[in-house]
């Protein structure tokens, strides 16, 4: 926090919206990936205790076809893995500057966990053999690398779920503390049972939907596969539900609100679908509904992060008036300074009008000669108690006399001119009293 405070102005009214899109954009790029690697490890590591059991092909090929889905290559791990951690800090860090929780030591505490964790799981991925032999060491691997996912994810979202409790924001000193909470817990949950669900329906999506795919030729591996998708997606997809009410009882209540409960309801009518599409592909004996049920399972990947950061905006109210009264102040105080600034460069100065007069005017003046422009002290009388009429001439000349040329407008700071034509109403002056004088 201190080090956001440090260089982060505090957000102004218009910022902190667009923070608030880019958190949800955020997520529902970052976390449906996550859940997906979550999901797909879990699995290909139950496979794959399962192959080294008993010897079985489809386990092993499962194990791979599993982690080969959702780690296709780096760029997709760089683009949806990690990349939008150092964003989601940058985020919250804007918003929740200036406040008093220091748990944005866990934030990058828990980002660097998670984009850590890609490194065993890519070695997880192409240590596993299409021919089924698998070993300890592989699957060690992915043990290590889903664990430290696991890791990452619950600090990573505790710390954030934490942010709508400002009650306990104390507590942010003592991070075990901090993490430590049912509402957390729940939460963690919430994401591996999506993340199941993600990737139960990402199998029937991948391999049987998407075109950049080769199909599967073995039909019994292929039947296996889609019945597999199906009732890993039908399984969570009833769970999720329950342990989501578990979460909005242990939310605070200054984070709820009607919008919340919307949200929730609108989640439930879109699971109801997805089991229902889960369920037509349990009986169905070909493989349907990858791609509905794929879409739809974003879909409440995106309204579970809208409801996270609507909490967010609920519990934080109070902060975020905090922010935007001293956005005001600071844009007040700039303002101030600019007029400050504006008002100086009004003051006249006749010194600086000589200088401007010897190095603009005279190109084409003199006091008492023709030059391309007429001898001054011809002209300048008649503006004597009128500098203002001066003025707007050398702004703006217009056409006065035919046997001159018009004077182009010297294009000059107001200031400038408002000098130059103090100082030359004042040389008037000086002649006028000198040459007077010696009448008297
Ligand atoms: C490029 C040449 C040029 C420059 C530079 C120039 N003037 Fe002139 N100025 C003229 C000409 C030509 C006229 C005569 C215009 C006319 O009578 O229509 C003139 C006319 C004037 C007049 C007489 C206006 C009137 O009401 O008869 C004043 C006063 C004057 N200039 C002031 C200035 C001042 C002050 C500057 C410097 C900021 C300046 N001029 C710079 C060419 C110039």
């Amino acid at each position: 926090m201190e080090f956001f405070s440090q260089y982060v102005i505090p957000p102004t009214r218009g910022q902190l919206e667009l923070l608030r899109y880019l958190l949800v954009l955020t997520y529902a790029i970052h976390l449906p990936f996550v859940g997906m690697v979550i999901g797909a490890t879990l699995l290909s590591l139950a496979f794959n205790a399962r192959d080294r059991d008993i010897a079985n092909p489809t386990f092993a090929r499962m194990s791979k076809d599993l982690m080969d889905m959702v780690l296709p290559n780096r760029v997709v791990v760089l683009v949806f893995g990690v990349l939008p951690l150092p964003a989601l800090w940058m985020i919250y860090g804007q918003w929740l500057s200036k406040s008093t929780v220091s748990m944005f030591t866990l934030l990058p505490i828990g980002a660097l966990v998670v984009a850590l964790s890609f490194v065993p799981l890519m070695a997880y991925r192409s240590s596993l053999d299409p021919a089924g032999r698998n070993s300890q060491v592989n699957f060690g691997l992915g043990g290590i690398g889903l664990a430290t996912l696991l890791l990452g994810m619950y600090i990573l979202i505790g710390a954030v779920v934490r942010f709508q409790d400002p009650e306990r924001w104390h507590l942010a000193h003592d991070g075990f503390r901090w993490l430590l909470s049912f509402n957390v817990i729940w939460k963690f949950g919430h994401l591996l049972l999506s993340g199941l669900a993600i990737t139960g329906c990402g199998i029937l999506f991948f391999f049987f939907n998407w075109s950049g795919r080769e199909p599967i030729r073995d039909a019994k591996y292929a039947q296996f596969m889609k019945n597999f998708g199906a009732s890993v997606l039908l399984a969570t997809v009833i769970l999720i539900p329950v342990i989501g009410f578990f979460y909005l009882i242990t939310t605070p209540t200054i984070a709820l609100s009607g919008a919340v409960y919307v949200l929730a309801a609108a989640t439930l009518v879109i699971l109801f679908l997805v089991f229902l599409l889960a369920y037509g592909a349990i009986l169905s004996p070909r493989p349907r509904f990858g791609a509905r049920a794929f879409i739809l399972v974003l879909a409440v990947f995106l309204l579970t992060g809208v409801g996270d950061q609507l909490t967010l905006v609920n519990a934080t109210q109070e902060h975020s008036a905090a922010l935007l009264t001293e956005a005001d102040e600071i844009k007040a105080q700039i303002e101030l300074e600019r007029e400050a600034h504006r008002a100086a460069s009004q003051v006249v100065d006749v010194a600086r009008g000589e200088e401007v007069f010897k190095t603009v005017c005279m190109t084409c003046h003199r006091m008492d000669e023709r030059l391309v422009g007429p001898p001054l002290k011809t002209v300048l009388p008649k503006y004597a108690g009128n500098v203002d009429g001066l003025i707007s001439f050398i702004q703006k000349p217009e056409k006065v006399n035919p046997e001159y040329p018009p004077m182009p407008a010297p294009g000059l700071p107001l200031a400038d001119i408002k000098s130059v034509a103090a100082y030359l109403l004042g040389e008037v002056d000086d002649a006028g009293t000198s040459t007077e004088s010696p009448q008297h």
